[in-house]
């Protein structure tokens, strides 16, 4: 039988799938299969039942839940009226991408290989496991499964005769051509201008452009971390949230980034051009880019240049080198030999794709320009908690922000994509836009006025119980406790103002832990210990909710055992019946929590 088209079909949340989904497309090519990638969202699932060869590439996010970009097809693939032998013809086979030190490991690959099974795919092999802790070294799981998946899908679905594969080191045609355009009299849109009217709420496709209303440092100058508090005014966005719901933005890269970009690829930022897809029964042109577009524009707003560079860019890169040193070191880092050294080289020191390039500039000069939407990813949006209540301020979203910077042994401190971008942004020298939208959180808050709601969020954890608190004070709700924790009482105990003046007007209960205003450390689950006679009454006997939210690694845990301890000291309960009754109220959605790295 002669191959079919390859389909692989990725559900990404960071990207990671996808770069993984492009690899395999790019291996497809080499062996010379005609190949479509494409996110499952953007599939048309009615047209599985008639595909022959598909290969899913999904990861889990951290709750267990599937990626945003294949939420749809998930709902599509269980429906119960969908009849069992419905995928008889699907030879398929199903990849997964996890992290084991998350309690869900690979729970959505497991499940949409049962799935198939069920329905009656064919899988050309087991599923395959990928393991964000264990997959970076020589022993992962990616490349095994892949050898795996060849042997199979070939020996079905041989390439056509008469074609020899490419090697690894033979460059692939581009996915895109580029045409410039040197005397061009049709300017692309001014980015900061509002997009034309459109119906529905802001999204990914078509974000709204907010005004930054404020953007203030919340820390002490002298305390180390620069945390903001930023507004944004959403008049006429047709933006609608709750408490417990996020805000997405897509970062730019920085002027210096772009301008050092261009310099290293030899390349004019203002001139404009227009791409053109090579196969365009297998690629559309990405809608987010103008057409015609600048160089500037692309760098700036779409090429994801500053994230450390994954495998793949490595492989596309060495396809390039000339000069024999870069060729070998190029090589080298490919290998599964080499995969250790690419660590050392590049995600241990969060070495960033541009400087990568800096590292190899004679093979970054050889680059060209058509292969540039290969080599380099979509900028990814970020998420943040939103701070505040449409009900306390209405059309405005704030949000508090961490600005990241940290040393590796690099000699420029790393910097956070997103977040050093939208602190540099001033909204007192000039009006500043930025594109967002907004999408559902995790967190809900109970409607019933009486519920008391128990909160614990340390540091800019505190972000959605801002917005509940500000929300549930609107609806007349008073029975709100939130623990709030930071280094110190003078530099990092933002919204300050704001909680006391809710604790006098008998709004708010709050307990606060400064870890470093004294000589041991107080966490906020000491408090909770602290005021265990409390919380045991109002979770016992007012059916109260109980929340945590923020980004230390051990505060969740830390947490989680303090709220044991006051079950098994108030509630006389064994270490058993009190992990049963967090259990049972996790269950019943009486316990939720909100963690970001
Ligand atoms: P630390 O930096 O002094 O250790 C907000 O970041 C607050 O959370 C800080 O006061 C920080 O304290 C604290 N924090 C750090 N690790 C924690 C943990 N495991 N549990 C609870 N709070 C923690």
């Amino acid at each position: 039988m002669t191959a079919p088209t390859l389909l692989v079909l990725y559900g990404s949340q960071t990207g990671t799938a996808q770069d993984t989904a492009e690899r395999i497309g790019r291996q497809a090519q080499r062996r010379r299969l005609t190949v479509r990638v494409e996110a499952l969202d953007s599939y048309n699932v009615a047209n599985l039942i008639s595909q022959s060869l598909v290969v899913f590439v999904c990861s889990t996010t951290g709750q267990g839940d599937p990626p945003d970009n294949m939420k749809n097809f998930w709902r599509f693939l269980f429906r119960k009226s969908l009849p069992a032998g419905s995928l008889c013809r699907l030879d398929c086979a199903v990849l997964g991408l996890g992290d084991s030190s998350y309690p869900k490991f690979n729970f959505v690959a497991k499940k949409l290989y049962k799935r198939l099974l069920q329905l009656g795919a064919n899988a050309l092999l087991p599923v395959g496991l990928a393991d964000d802790q264990h997959d970076l070294g020589p022993d992962g799981v990616i490349d095994p499964w892949l050898v795996s998946f060849w042997q199979r899908a070939l020996s079905l679905y041989p390439a056509p005769a008469g074609l020899s594969p490419l090697r690894d080191d033979q460059p692939l045609p581009p996915r895109y051509v580029f045409t410039f355009l040197d005397d061009i009299t049709d300017k692309p849109p001014e980015r900061q201008t509002p997009p034309p009217e459109r119906q529905g709420p802001p999204s990914s496709a078509h974000p709204f452009l907010a005004r930054m209303v404020s953007n203030q440092r919340v820390t002490d100058p002298s305390h180390f971390q620069d945390v903001r508090h930023i507004e944004f005014d959403i008049t006429g966005s047709n933006i609608e949230f709750s408490a417990g719901d996020v805000v997405m933005m897509r970062p730019r890269n920085s002027q210096e980034d772009v301008e050092q970009f261009c310099q290293l690829l030899r390349l004019d930022p203002d001139r404009h051009f227009t791409l053109t897809p090579t196969d365009s029964s297998v690629v559309s042109v990405p809608s987010l880019l103008p057409q015609p577009c600048t160089i500037r524009c692309l760098v700036e707003s779409f090429l994801d240049i500053a994230a450390v560079p994954r495998r793949s860019f490595f492989e596309l890169l060495a396809t390039f080198a000339t000069n024999e040193l870069e060729r070998e070191k190029l090589s080298e880092f490919c290998s599964a030999q080499g995969q250790d050294d690419l660590f050392a080289y590049c995600n241990r020191p969060r070495r960033t794709a541009l400087e990568v390039l800096a590292d190899f500039p004679h093979t970054t000069a050889e680059l060209s320009v058509d292969h540039l939407l290969d080599l380099f990813p979509e900028i990814q949006p970020r998420s943040f908690s939103i701070a505040s209540s449409l009900l306390a301020h209405p059309n405005q979203i704030h949000i508090l922000l961490a600005v990241v910077e940290y040393k590796t042994r690099l000699y420029k401190p790393r910097k956070g994509l997103c977040s050093s971008w939208l602190a540099g942004l001033a909204p007192t020298q000039g009006e500043v836009y930025v594109p967002l939208w907004v999408k559902k959180g995790g967190l809900k808050f109970p409607k019933d006025p009486d519920t008391p709601v128990i909160m614990v969020g340390p540091g800019t954890g505190v972000a959605p119980f801002r917005a509940a608190i500000q929300e549930r004070i609107s609806q007349g709700k008073t029975a709100n406790i939130l623990f709030f924790g930071c280094r110190s009482e003078s530099k990092d105990f933002y919204c300050r103002a704001e909680w006391e003046e809710k604790v006098r007007a008998g709004q708010l209960t709050l307990f606060t832990a400064f870890s470093r205003d004294q000589e041991d450390k107080v966490y906020v689950q000491h408090r909770v210990r602290e005021h265990g006679k409390l919380l045991w009454d109002l979770i016992a006997n007012k059916n109260a909710f109980f929340y945590i939210a923020g980004n230390a690694k051990q505060m969740p845990t830390g947490v989680c055992d303090a709220l044991k301890d006051v079950f098994r000291v108030e509630g006389s309960m064994s270490e058993n019946e009190a992990q049963e009754m967090l259990d049972a109220m996790e269950k019943a959605g009486r316990f939720q929590s909100e963690t970001w790295a």
